[in-house]
């Protein structure tokens, strides 16, 4: 009797069709409806803050320059990866980040955990020409970006929004930012952006509830 109603079904190229798109409609809903639950109650881990305003600003130089079409922002949980750049990434270190910079093109190195690798006159060098301090590479040079001005008002404009969404920035934090960019240009920003990466999340990494490359079978 069954396979009678199967027969039916798979003679029909439309009916078949059909029931195929609701099954795969259901199934999709069921895979994706609750990451966007989880999302939703993501809370930053310790260390990990909104963005004080001049990485808030160099951020935004980091999109506009389009650094993530050859940079990642996200360490998986390999053992490859975890021994080359750190502790692996999560979704936790990410809540202040819109738009997120995960990607997963790497003509260059991850970069989620490259704060503090290099001094702050390195990455000035490497950004003006990289091929001053590393040769081969095809980097592209940004020495614009040491003539850029940073723009105050457009700054605080972009928190006030940040905390429309959510992120805790307090009237003085925002009252605060024409002073804490002062005379900077968008390569402080970036540098300074750059410097961040990984290192607010210090706690995380030494917190020994949270799994480590070690535990994770990354540690020789
Ligand atoms: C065309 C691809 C490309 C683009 C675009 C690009 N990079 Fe790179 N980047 C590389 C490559 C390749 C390397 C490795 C060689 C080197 O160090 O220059 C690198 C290295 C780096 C490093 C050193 C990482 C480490 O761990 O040694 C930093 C920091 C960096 N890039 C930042 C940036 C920033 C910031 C931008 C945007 C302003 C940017 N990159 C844009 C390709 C790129």
């Amino acid at each position: 009797m069954a396979y009678k109603h199967f027969e039916a079904i798979e003679k029909h190229a439309g009916l078949l069709g059909i029931l195929i798109a609701i099954m795969v409609s259901i199934g999709g809903l069921a895979e994706i409806t609750p990451l966007f639950m989880e999302a939703h109650s993501l809370k930053p881990p310790p260390g990990v803050l909104p963005y004080d305003p001049l990485r808030l600003a160099g951020k935004d130089v980091y999109v506009r320059e389009g650094c993530y079409l050859c940079h990642s922002q996200m360490i998986r949980a390999l053992r490859f990866e975890t021994e080359r750049y750190g502790h692996y990434s999560t979704a936790a270190e990410s809540v202040y980040d819109r738009p997120f910079q995960w990607g997963s093109k790497r003509t260059g190195p991850d970069l989620a955990r490259v704060g503090g690798k290099y001094s702050d006159q390195w990455h000035r060098l490497h950004l003006m020409n990289p091929r001053q301090l590393v040769p081969p590479s095809n980097m592209p040079g940004y020495p614009w970006l040491a003539e850029n001005k940073l723009d105050a008002a457009d700054i605080q404009a972009r928190m006030r929004t940040l905390r429309r969404l959510g992120d805790p920035y307090s009237d003085a934090d925002i009252a605060g930012a024409p002073a804490a960019v002062k005379g900077k240009t968008e390569m402080d920003a970036l540098i300074a952006y750059l410097q961040g990466l990984g290192i607010r999340n210090e706690p995380l990494a030494k917190n020994p509830a949270t799994p480590t490359p070690a535990s994770q079978g990354g540690a020789p």
